[in-house]
């Protein structure tokens, strides 16, 4: 079979799956997953036969995909803000909604090459720490998370991105045991209602941890705690950033304020609110 045939014959598959919008794209991917070549090399060989061991490794990629694994478990990486970070069953697979997150932590930097302290609360692959590194060269991160499996892909994804030497990986309970004195606290918490964790896709629902989705049973179980612990942990004049789910702004907004916070929200790219920044005043 050339890959042409195996290309059409594994789409065909994953539309029969109920991948109708990821189909085309996720075969493609994993077709330059299973052959040695660059995408380049791949495209000028479409019409060549699969030699024996990439056809049955693309076959096993397929496989996997079919049953609902999410692509970058399968091909154990993801790309986000300009970075490439590894990932699999221990840690969210960052969303390209977070960026919104950044970006809102980075407006309110006003220079990017002073010495700032960064804690990023629950930070799975460390996505939302490394990307702000990546931007902030002479900052250092404090990051957290309880669950040790997803301190250990951050601590791999930070030395990968040469921010070994700028973060540090803390297992806690949310901020537990972390003094004052951060520029910028970050978090992205679990903020799905548990009882709709059940109806999302298999993607999420089967292969993402419990840990990283469930904010109980309204999904805004983290919040008050987060709210409390920006309030104490952040310097004067520091920021906090939250992300929450797109129906949750009102709820935070008011959280925030009922804190005594001057709140923000901000908008992803489809317009939905998806991160709140808080100021507190001294
Ligand atoms: C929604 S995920 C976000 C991961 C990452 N920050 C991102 O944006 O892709 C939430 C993270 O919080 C962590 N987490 C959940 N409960 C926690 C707790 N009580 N204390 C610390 N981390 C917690 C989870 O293990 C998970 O890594």
């Amino acid at each position: 079979m050339t890959r042409t045939e195996a290309l059409r014959a594994a789409v065909a598959r994953l539309l029969e799956a109920g991948l109708e919008d990821r189909a085309a794209d996720d075969t493609r991917l994993m077709l330059e997953h299973s052959s040695d070549l660059s995408r380049a090399g791949l495209i000028s060989n479409m019409d060549r036969p699969q030699p024996a061991d990439e056809a049955q490794h693309f076959e096993a990629l397929i496989d996997r995909r079919a049953r609902r694994e999410p692509l970058s478990h399968i091909l154990g990486k993801v790309g986000f803000w300009t970075l490439e970070l590894e990932v699999g069953p221990e840690v969210l697979t960052p969303r390209a909604d977070t960026e919104t997150v950044v970006e809102a932590a980075l407006a309110a930097v006003q220079d990017r090459q002073a010495p700032l302290r960064i804690l990023d609360i629950g930070t799975g692959s460390g996505a939302i720490a490394l990307a702000l590194l990546s931007e902030l060269p002479n900052a250092i991160a404090v990051a957290t998370d309880l669950s040790q499996k997803a301190l250990d892909i951050a601590s791999v994804n930070a030395v990968r991105n040469g921010l070994g030497e700028q973060c540090i990986l803390v297992r806690t309970r949310w901020a537990d045991g972390v003094d004052p004195g951060y520029d910028l606290v970050m978090s992205n918490p679990p903020y799905i209602a548990s009882a709709v964790i059940d109806t999302l896709d298999p993607e999420v629902r089967d292969f993402e941890p419990r840990l990283a989705l469930d904010g109980g049973a309204d999904g805004l179980a983290p919040y008050p705690h987060l709210i409390a612990e920006a309030q104490r942990l952040l310097k004067p004049g520091g920021t906090a950033v939250f992300e929450i789910g797109y129906d949750q702004g009102a709820a935070v907004l008011s959280l925030a304020q009922a804190a005594g916070a001057r709140v923000q929200l901000r908008q992803d790219l489809a317009g939905r609110d998806r991160a709140v920044v808080c100021r507190f005043m001294p």
